[in-house]
């Protein structure tokens, strides 16, 4: 069964903790916290002590995806702050060996492990990291806003990244422009978590939004 993970991108940030109650689905969804510093991505969004005010209030598994330039600067403070995975963008790091680092900086502290890429960055680039990666992370979007349409080249990249998984544990999760649609191709294509924003976030049902995703 696929997971969803509602992004908080979408909620109200003055009421986070009555809205992540709302999408509660039974403890089965994770919380998609997107994190934008207004370099990497040209959006601001939040930080590390609103994840530790929200892990404060919720026992759902926290998937947090860094949209930052150099996410080895702020990598403790987002452990600390109770991620419970960690995605950074390979197109933020300037080396195999960087990104190595972070890797196992990730693992040494107990969290899951995941690198993300943008639409334009093919899966050869986190090919070298895979044995050692828990999730990725295919942006079906450019990074740094919600409600955009989703790029269906992502799928390709589903694919390719589930026909060459052979036995890795690597759970594959696609971002951006998911709704029931989108969400069946992606399905269909192998992917096994489906984050999503406004769709679920704007629906006047959220459990029922949730549901018509998986
Ligand atoms: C975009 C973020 C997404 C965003 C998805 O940069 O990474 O997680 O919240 O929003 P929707 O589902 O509305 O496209
Ligand atoms: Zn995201």
């Amino acid at each position: 069964m696929v997971k969803i993970a509602p992004s908080v991108l979408s909620a109200d940030f003055a009421h986070l903790k009555e809205d992540i109650d709302t999408i509660y689905d039974g403890g089965k969804s994770w919380i998609h916290y997107d994190v934008m510093d207004g370099h990497f991505v040209p959006n601001i969004s939040f930080g590390y002590s609103i994840l530790s005010n929200l892990r404060a209030v919720t026992d759902l598994f926290i998937d947090v995806h860094l949209m930052i330039t150099d996410p080895g600067q702020y990598l403790d403070e987002f452990i600390n702050a109770g991620a419970d995975l960690i995605t950074f963008h390979i197109e933020a790091v300037s080396s195999v060996q960087e990104a190595r680092v972070l890797i196992q900086r990730i693992h040494d502290a107990g969290c899951l492990a995941s690198i993300s890429i943008k639409p334009g960055t093919d899966v050869e680039a986190i090919k070298p990291f895979l044995d050692d990666l828990d999730m990725v992370l295919v942006m079906s979007v450019e990074p740094g806003f919600g409600g955009q349409s989703f790029n269906p080249a992502a799928l390709d990249k589903i694919t390719e990244l589930k026909e060459i998984r052979n036995g890795r544990r690597y759970l594959i999760e696609v971002d951006g422009g998911i709704n029931e649609n989108t969400a069946n191709l992606c399905r269909g294509a192998g992917a096994d978590v489906l984050v999503a924003g406004s769709y679920v976030f704007k629906a006047e049902n959220r459990q029922e939004a949730i549901d018509s995703l998986k």
